[in-house]
């Protein structure tokens, strides 16, 4: 694919990921830990499912380019046990506000890095969780594993329990590259965790990639990408380098001449992209390819993919919970975030309250604009008629306003639009995120340049 240098300049900008819309920068402390009590009895009161998260903050090491809420901790069973207690306490209190059981139709733990809890308390906080919610073992129950610390005998604990889906991060295989990052992990000890998992026989494997990184050429990318295609996961996310580093501080290590910006880095995303293609993985909506072969390859297809923070899913819960310190909730059209901070989370947990710090209440023009981006990011597409038959509203004339930058991106190419569909062209999914900021009302009031990372 060929994009000409006026378009790239145009789009390059900062620009949301939209796991969330509205997204972050949105969200108050106007929505408490009262609300979140009254949206969890409610909860409990009608017959929808459950879609579960755990965020586990520990790490053992510091990645210099990472931007996930994560404590950098040495190994000790202490430190473990500790979070546990206070996780316990959330638990239970969510629990008893839900006051009745329901159904887990999606379990992910995430980080951080959950295998940093031993085998004991892993086997510990999956029974806590069985003892409050019913957990449907054929849906998905993943998580998230470092392959640097992750051991054989751990994996089969996590099988054992129904774990059937493993995500890792892999980043990037090349020396120099794992050097300047701090994350040392050569190919051999990644395809050794790959053959554990492949023998033990989970149903998924995921590798997270990412692009952009410092020192990173097309040349070495190349490398990496064949080496992962390869090993073959199922599934890949290849996340451009959100560059952040007025939040994320030891960013700032990283020599700036050494990041690939602009068509340097774009190139670099094409040619892995296009290499991917060619050895059997699909481009699924943003960031995300999967053997052509796979589920959610197939969800693609038929238009059945959905999206939440924990990324792509085939069979989607009706409500999210999430439990542990930063984790995010959506429950009656409210976003809920948990204090983000270790001392903060452990203080709320200690005192019995539900660690609420933050969240947003969707009003209507909200809803309506979270299922136009939902539609563009899981389909690349919105259905006209469909908008209609939910909102009763004809596109045209909701998005009046929007009609001189949806025109931009139709004269860009990003798009095509007929009076059934918006449907986003093959450049448009590049730039999928610019096509969303179109439809992000928040974005029009407000200057996102310095909260978000760059759209390529
Ligand atoms: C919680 S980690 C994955 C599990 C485990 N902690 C590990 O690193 O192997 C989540 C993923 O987020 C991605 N990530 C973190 N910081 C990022 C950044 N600044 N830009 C793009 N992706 C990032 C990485 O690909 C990472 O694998
Ligand atoms: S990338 Fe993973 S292991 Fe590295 S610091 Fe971030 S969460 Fe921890």
């Amino acid at each position: 694919m060929i994009i000409d240098k006026n378009t790239l300049q145009k789009y390059d900008v900062a620009g949301p990921r939209y796991t969330s819309y509205p997204t972050a920068p949105q969200w108050s402390g106007d929505v408490t830990s009262d609300i979140y009590a009254s949206a969890l009895r409610s909860f409990g009161q009608n017959d929808k499912t459950l879609s579960l998260y755990i965020h586990v903050p520990f790490c053992e090491q510091l990645c210099y380019f990472c931007a996930c809420n994560k404590v950098i901790r040495a190994k000790e069973e202490q430190v473990g046990d500790e979070f546990l207690d206070h996780l316990f306490k959330e638990i239970d209190n969510v629990a008893a506000s839900i006051q009745h059981r329901k159904l887990i139709r999606q379990l992910h733990w995430g980080g951080g890095t959950p295998t940093y809890l031993s085998e004991g308390q892993i086997e510990r906080l999956f029974s806590k969780l069985q003892s409050v919610f019913d957990i449907d073992l054929d849906e998905e129950i993943a998580i998230e594993i470092d392959p640097r610390t992750v051991t054989e005998n751990k994996l089969k604990v996590l099988r054992r329990l129904g774990f059937n889906r493993i995500s890792m991060g892999i980043q990037d295989f090349d020396a120099k590259v794992q050097d300047d990052i701090n994350r040392v992990q050569p190919y051999k000890l990644v395809s050794q965790v790959h053959q554990w998992c492949r023998d033990l026989k989970f149903e998924s494997i995921n590798y997270d990639l990412i692009y952009g990184l410092p020192y990173q050429t097309k040349e070495t990318f190349k490398k990496t990408v064949d080496l992962v295609i390869g090993l073959r996961p199922d599934r890949i996310a290849l996340y451009s380098f959100a560059y952040v580093p007025w939040l994320s501080k030891p960013q700032n290590k990283f020599n700036l001449d050494a990041i690939a910006v602009h068509d340097e880095k774009l190139d670099i995303f094409i040619q892995s992209r296009e290499n991917l293609l060619a050895h059997g993985y699909q481009a699924i909506a943003m960031d995300h390819f999967a053997l052509t072969t796979d589920g959610m390859a197939k969800a693609f297809d038929t238009g059945t993919l959905h999206r939440n923070f924990m990324g792509y899913t085939l069979k989607p819960a009706d409500e999210f919970i999430g439990l542990g310190p930063s984790a995010i909730g959506f429950l009656e059209n409210t976003y809920f975030q948990n204090k983000k901070t270790l001392p903060e989370y452990y203080e709320s947990t200690a005192q019995g309250r539900l660690p609420i710090e933050r969240g947003k209440q969707l009003n209507q023009d909200d809803q309506i604009r979270q299922w136009v981006i939902n539609g563009l990011m899981c389909r690349f597409q919105v259905d006209k008629k469909l908008f209609f038959d939910k909102f009763g509203y004809e596109f045209e004339d909701y998005f009046m306003e929007e009609g001189g930058h949806i025109r931009d991106c139709i004269e860009d190419g990003l798009i095509s639009e007929d009076p059934k569909q918006i449907q986003v062209t093959d450049l448009g999914k590049i730039f999928i995120r610019n096509v969303c900021m179109v439809f992000d009302r928040y974005l029009k009031e407000k200057d996102g340049q310095k909260r978000f990372s760059r759209t390529v």
